[in-house]
């Protein structure tokens, strides 16, 4: 695992975004999985922003993301469908079609697993996937115990995880109780991963993910045994070693 330690939140995202235009710039037809939550945001930020200035262009560029929720429509606020539009796929020049996510509307969610997975085959594999982590460890929505053979798959979420996702809702009840996830095969068969770090609440995390001790019950330690991962840190998540 590569480390790059940043001094803040901001330098974080400036070179997790450096890191993201330089793959988009050699391969226009990048696959690239994407995540939500807080830490993404300033990456794609600054995204969008050097799209406006320096007109990088993601027309070619196909999306995957993570997870979405069970039960939300694509328009409700609290969707991942949502907030991707409206922290990114609005700002640049993607086609819609060519951004993908689970949908957690349909009736038959075991069949949608299924075909997320094979979508993601077909257009052979996810070249650079984003992410974030839990303070469990969690990646996606694969809480502890998770399998690490899990392919995409339904989950129920935990209280722990609801409860960090509450601060986007209006009312704690509100996060739904079950999500879609790619599982942490599919994560893993990812090419190559950059995971983004920051923040207090992550030190335990990084620690636990460092100490290289692969167990699902910590389900980001499966990363100790990719061959392509980057990790970018801010100082809130790991002061800088002297
Ligand atoms: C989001 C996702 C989650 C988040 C994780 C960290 O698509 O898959 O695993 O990356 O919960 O969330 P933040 O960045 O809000 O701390």
């Amino acid at each position: 695992m590569n480390i790059l330690q940043t001094k803040g939140y901001d330098e974080l995202s400036q070179k997790a975004a450096e890191f993201i235009i330089s793959k988009v710039r050699q391969n226009p037809e990048i696959k690239l999985g994407l995540a939500t939550g807080g830490t993404p945001q300033g990456l794609y930020d600054k995204l969008i922003h050097d799209h406006k200035q320096n007109f990088t262009s993601y027309q070619k560029v196909t999306t995957f993301n993570l997870d979405e929720y069970v039960g939300l429509e694509k328009d409700h606020p609290n969707s991942y469908h949502f907030f991707m539009k409206k922290t990114l796929f609005d700002h640049i020049d993607i086609e819609p079609s060519n951004t993908y996510i689970p949908n957690g509307e349909v009736e038959d969610l075991d069949a949608e697993c299924l075909r997320y997975e094979k979508n993601i085959e077909e257009l052979g594999g996810i070249d650079l996937q984003i992410l974030g982590i839990g303070s469990n460890g969690h990646i996606g929505f694969n809480e502890p115990g998770t399998s690490f053979q899990s392919m995409t798959h339904i989950v129920e979420l935990t209280q722990s995880t609801r409860e960090a996702n509450a601060r986007f809702f209006n009312k704690p009840e509100d996060v739904p109780t079950q999500a879609i996830t790619m599982g942490i095969k599919s994560i893993m068969n990812a090419k190559e991963i950059v995971l983004l770090v920051s923040g207090e609440s992550k030190k335990e995390a990084i620690k636990q993910l460092l100490s290289e001790k692969v167990t699902e019950q910590f389900p980001a330690s499966i990363l100790n045994t990719h061959p392509n991962v980057t990790v970018i840190v801010d100082e809130e998540a790991l002061p800088k070693l002297e």
